[in-house]
């Protein structure tokens, strides 16, 4: 079965043709990353612009580099929520439109439904090895969700994010040193020239709850980059580049910690065979390596460009779905709040 996967819920452009669930035939993103940098964050009118300007071209480069024509697909499966609406509507409607004109079954599905079946892409079968139950971590820059999955479809909400996701917390740290936008791979790349000594940042918790909190973090960053005179940044003085190292992976490794522990404690508390990493964050390099070192069960994390938003992952996902028969109305909208479990 060949899926057309479509992904437009943020900033990045998607494509993708997944055979079976698994095997990836093409996977075309187009960031607009640069675009937003500017601004330090994403700007969701500019967003949709460039969505409209690319949704097309990247779904008829998914098909060449398939090799395949619209009358050799089974479906098409497009993210219709949660994320910016009048990002979402672009891809929604683009992919109403091709699948109407090419008598196609359409689907509508949850982004965060996409960032777990990433672990079923390129031949990982989590319900294979290790089996059912699983917890996925699903962490991005807008979410922070454990989520109990049972098996295909069944999902509970464990816990969730109280306030920052921890993408925004990379994001928002990021700015406080004076680093580009995403803030996360900026993270990431600053720590590893980091020679330590940094005084350790706070692991804020949420008592008698498995919930994640950031907010506090991203103020102890912002308040310690005040202290050592890096923000508001000042042309006359740029920080220095390994106190901006040091502090990157002081909080990189407290951001970690939060997830790695709390996913952990989820792991015990519900007895699971795996765990399934999913979301932007889960490209970050310590934080695969602590879930590995850390967590007794096995771990299970797409490579990094299939942890950030991709179309492969809402192939994968849309393929369980129409497997068993399930597809969508063509009146299904946008939910730009929609959640899973
Ligand atoms: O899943 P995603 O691509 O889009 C959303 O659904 O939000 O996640 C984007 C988030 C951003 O906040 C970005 O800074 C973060 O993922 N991210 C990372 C890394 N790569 C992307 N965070 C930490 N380390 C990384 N290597
Ligand atoms: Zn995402």
């Amino acid at each position: 079965m060949n899926i057309l996967g479509i992904e437009t819920s943020c900033d990045e452009t998607a494509a993708a043709v997944i055979e079976d669930g698994t095997h990836i035939r093409s996977n075309v993103v187009a960031s607009q990353a640069t675009l937003h940098a500017q601004y330090g964050g994403i700007v969701p009118e500019i967003a949709s612009r460039q969505h409209m300007v690319t949704i097309v071209p990247v779904m008829r480069q998914a098909l060449d580099e398939a090799g395949m024509r619209a009358d050799e697909l089974d479906g098409v499966a497009v993210t219709h929520g949660p994320g910016l609406a009048g990002a979402l509507l672009i891809g929604v409607n683009a992919a109403k439109g091709f699948a109407l004109s090419n008598e196609l079954p359409f689907i509508g599905l949850n982004h965060l439904e996409g960032h777990v079946y990433a672990a079923w892409l390129e031949d990982v079968n989590p319900e294979a090895s290790p089996g059912f139950p699983l917890m996925c971590l699903i962490a991005s820059g807008g979410h922070t969700d454990l989520i109990l999955m049972k098996g295909h479809g069944d999902y509970t909400l464990i816990a969730r994010t109280r306030d920052d996701a921890a993408g925004e917390a990379f994001d928002k740290a990021a700015r406080a040193l004076g680093l580009g936008f995403p803030g996360g791979p900026e993270i990431q790349r600053a720590a590893e020239d980091s020679v330590g000594g940094e005084p350790r940042f706070p692991r804020p918790v949420v008592r008698n709850s498995l919930d994640f909190s950031f907010s506090g973090l991203k103020s102890a960053v912002a308040r310690r980059a005040e202290e050592y005179g890096m923000y508001p940044p000042s042309e006359d003085a740029p920080p220095d580049a390994q106190q901006v190292a040091n502090m990157a992976a002081a909080f990189q490794e407290a951001a970690v910690d939060c997830m790695v522990g709390r996913t952990l404690e989820a792991v015990k508390r519900y007895s699971v065979k795996g765990v399934v990493l999913g979301g932007g964050v889960a490209a970050n390099s310590h934080l695969r390596q602590e879930m590995h070192k850390r967590v007794p069960v096995e771990v299970i994390v797409p490579r990094p460009a299939l942890c950030t938003d991709n179309g492969a992952m809402m192939g994968a996902a849309g393929f369980f779905h129409f497997r068993t028969g399930v597809r969508s109305q063509w009146d299904v909208d946008v939910m730009p709040s929609l959640r899973l479990g």
